[in-house]
């Protein structure tokens, strides 16, 4: 019989990938979405649902309401907790960040805590920024990984995202240990590769689209492909003896100067911003993740040009012809 998964936030960019994984899967999947009338928001899910074996119910339900996720919640197999605001600007990092990601994983997991019977885990999608330390730099003082915790972000306008990510997931343990709930969380660095849906609101998207139209340049460094993390977050879930924090990502950094390298390469008929070269350097320990879960990296040049190519032919990006 098909396992039942719920995906909160199931139309984001990283959950889409979850759920494609999953329906690609036969699993029966109930996506959740902040409102159903958004057309733009789930066609991607509707087409998605059209052409995989699986099956795909969408469902209505907010992170900041109390109570919304008990109906979706009920009688499911494993729970993919997604849905989070990633954003790095905005104007009240409480309300704007904090609170539904730390409300939100907590109403999520109270859902959870009264379908305990049939629940077997919850997939948490935390982050990279859950575990970075800006200042202080990894606590063995090599390289990043699961033993780290980001205890030096705060909840104004540097830092708010980085905060929010750190307590949400901090939440997800503590209910975790007090419900008696399986729980295993996925740590990304920056997510980058091949775009589904026709939305532009995402910051990966946001940012890659603003590279290749020329219009932003400062593409984080540290980075990881949509396809690993889905598979990251299916694995998580299958495999019982998984465990812990999974710090998903390359090991070392990759330049501007690199991805635009070989966007011009793949993409001749356009100019790209030059980059930057800074150097790559090695800060994640990512063994973790390859061993445990099996997960065998894309190729960043792959994954690159992969995105790019699906934010050109979806009409997403415009690139700048020469
Ligand atoms: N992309 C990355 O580089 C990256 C890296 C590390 C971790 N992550 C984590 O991955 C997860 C997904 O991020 P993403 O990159 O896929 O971003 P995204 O496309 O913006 O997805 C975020 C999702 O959260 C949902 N959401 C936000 N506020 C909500 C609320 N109040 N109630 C219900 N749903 C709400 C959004 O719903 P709507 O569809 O209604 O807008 C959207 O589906 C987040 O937990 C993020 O922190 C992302």
């Amino acid at each position: 019989m098909a396992y039942t998964a719920v995906v909160t936030g199931a139309s984001g960019y990283v959950a889409t990938e979850v759920v494609k994984q999953l329906l690609e899967k036969g699993y029966n999947v109930r996506g959740t979405v902040r409102s159903l009338s958004k057309k733009e928001k789930v066609e991607h899910l509707e087409l998605l649902s059209a052409a995989l074996p699986g099956k795909l119910t969408l469902h209505e339900a907010d992170l900041l309401k109390p109570g919304s996720f008990d109906e979706v919640v009920k009688g499911a197999d494993y729970v993919f907790h997604t849905a989070s605001p990633f954003f790095t600007d905005v104007e009240d990092p409480m309300r704007d960040l904090v609170e539904p990601a730390v409300h939100g994983t907590q109403n999520v997991l109270s859902s959870v805590a009264k379908s305990k019977d049939t629940v077997k885990r919850v997939i948490q999608t935390s982050s990279f920024a859950a575990i970075v330390k800006t200042t202080a730099g990894p606590q063995n003082g090599k390289l990043y990984d699961e033993e780290d915790w980001n205890n030096e972000s705060k909840p104004d306008k540097d830092g708010g995202y980085r905060y929010s990510k750190t307590e949400a997931e901090k939440a997800g343990w503590e209910f975790s240990k007090k419900e008696g709930v399986s729980l295993v969380c996925i740590n990304p660095t920056f997510v980058l590769g091949p775009v589904v849906s026709k939305r532009v609101d995402a910051t990966s998207i946001m940012h890659f689209k603003g590279f290749i139209e020329g219009t932003f340049t400062k593409i984080m460094p540290y980075q990881i492909d949509v396809r690993d993390i889905g598979r990251a977050h299916v694995r998580a879930a299958e495999l019982p003896e998984a465990h812990g924090r999974y710090l998903t990502s390359h090991a070392s950094t990759c330049s501007t100067k690199t991805l635009s390298d070989i966007l011009s390469k793949r993409f001749p008929q356009y100019k790209f911003p030059e980059g930057e070269d800074t150097p790559s350097k090695e800060i994640i320990d990512n063994s973790k993740v390859q061993k445990e879960l099996g997960i065998k990296l894309h190729d960043l040049a792959e994954t690159y040009i992969d995105m790019a190519t699906t934010l050109i032919q979806n009409g997403i990006a415009k690139p700048v012809p020469k």
